[in-house]
């Protein structure tokens, strides 16, 4: 396996909206990152890795030396793509630089929205300022691969504050953009406490098509649901998951997969610790599942699914067995057909949840 994720699981506080595995307990870090090398000591057969990404939670909250002691756990070279999330606060020019002489070559900033009453009504501990200070001083420190998340749909915000958003985004030069939908999960601060002035369905579609049309105007390439790249600068490591290939997962409540068998670790912080080793839980997939999750995580991708592969692979008719689905989605032109199968078209999108639940129920 040649792509690894490593999960940081600690945040100085809790965003309103977030059900992500990460606790605000900063005193743990150390007996953490060794929990964490043993994992990796235990699992990791020293393939030459093509990606390496840190993800969190705050990754930004290692120090350079504990990025690099884990970097080193790992046989990289200077073409891995090495990916730290960086919350825009805890950044520094002279942090940024002893990064990049570590290894690391890829940075995702966390910027959700320029609009500074938004950030405080979503409990970011960042201002909109922060956000453009950290992608300049990223790029005084050499970093070239850089990407920003943003969340629509938040609460206050209009269609057009979410294009001024964007227009924000691009004027920064930047080469890699992720937008996701607001989801508000039961267990978040916002799930048991409904914020005011949500932005209804419609407005939220309307908000991504937007986007698309704005972040294509402006060079950048739609080559994933939620995520748009300048050429030559999409996410490698997010594409071996679309890609359905293998992967390993370490660290609290991170997963992995490995020759059709699906493992997830704790999300108790203290239980990985003391047993960093033991998978909580594993999961060997029917060819039917494998089969769905190669249509499911292809239909991602917005160059789609290869027909042809999954035909060879699954020996299967694709066209034959989805007839119907096919039938009725290409005629409305929510399903597109490619050179090398089909793929969603922009409108496909906004229903692809209905789209891609009548290919899994479809044995
Ligand atoms: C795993 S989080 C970690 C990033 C980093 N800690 C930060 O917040 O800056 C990655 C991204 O997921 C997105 N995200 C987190 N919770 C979300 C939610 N409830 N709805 C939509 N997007 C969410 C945010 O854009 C966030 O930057
Ligand atoms: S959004 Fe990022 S910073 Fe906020 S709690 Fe979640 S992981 Fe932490």
């Amino acid at each position: 396996m040649e792509n690894v994720y490593i999960h940081i699981p600690f945040c100085k506080s809790k965003c309103k909206y977030c059900s992500f595995v990460s606790y605000p307990r900063l005193e743990m870090k150390e007996q953490y990152l060794n929990a964490l090398e043993k994992e990796i000591k235990n699992s990791y057969k020293d393939e030459a890795l093509k990606t390496l990404y840190f993800g969190g939670g705050t990754p930004s909250l290692l120090s350079p030396y504990e990025f690099q002691k884990l970097i080193k756990l790992f046989n990289t070279d200077n073409k891995t793509e090495i990916t730290a999330e960086l919350n825009p606060e805890t950044i520094t020019q002279n942090y940024l630089s002893e990064l990049k002489s570590v290894g690391i070559n890829r940075l995702s900033f966390g910027c959700q929205t320029f609009d500074d009453n938004i950030l405080k009504i979503i409990g970011r501990r960042h201002g909109s300022k922060d956000v453009e200070n950290a992608v300049k001083s990223a790029k005084n420190a050499g970093f070239e691969n850089i990407s920003l998340d943003f969340i629509y749909g938040l609460p206050e915000q209009t269609r057009n504050m979410f294009k001024e958003d964007l227009q924000r985004a691009v004027s920064l030069d930047i080469k890699h953009i992720s937008l996701y939908g607001l989801k508000i999960d039961d267990d978040c601060f916002f799930g048991k406490n409904p914020p005011k002035n949500l932005p209804d369905e419609d407005t939220q579609a309307d908000m991504y098509l937007d986007a698309i049309k704005i972040l294509k105007e402006n060079g950048f390439e739609h080559y994933e649901i939620s995520n748009f790249s300048k050429k030559g600068f999409a996410s490698r490591h997010n594409l071996n998951y679309w890609d359905n290939n293998s992967y390993y997962g370490f660290g609290v409540g991170a997963h992995g997969y490995e020759n059709g068998t699906r493992y997830f670790n704790t999300s108790d912080l203290s239980e990985y610790i003391q047993n960093p080793t033991h998978h909580k839980h594993s999961q060997l997939l029917t060819e039917q599942e494998k089969l769905e999750e190669e249509i499911f995580l292809g239909f991602r991708k917005m160059s789609g699914i290869d027909v042809h592969k999954i035909n060879k692979n699954f020996g299967i008719n694709f066209d034959k067995k989805y007839q119907n689905i096919l039938d009725k989605y290409v005629p409305l032109k929510f399903l597109l057909k490619t050179e090398k199968g089909y793929k969603l078209s922009d409108k496909g999108i906004l229903v692809s949840n209905v789209i891609l639940s009548e290919f899994l129920s479809e044995v």
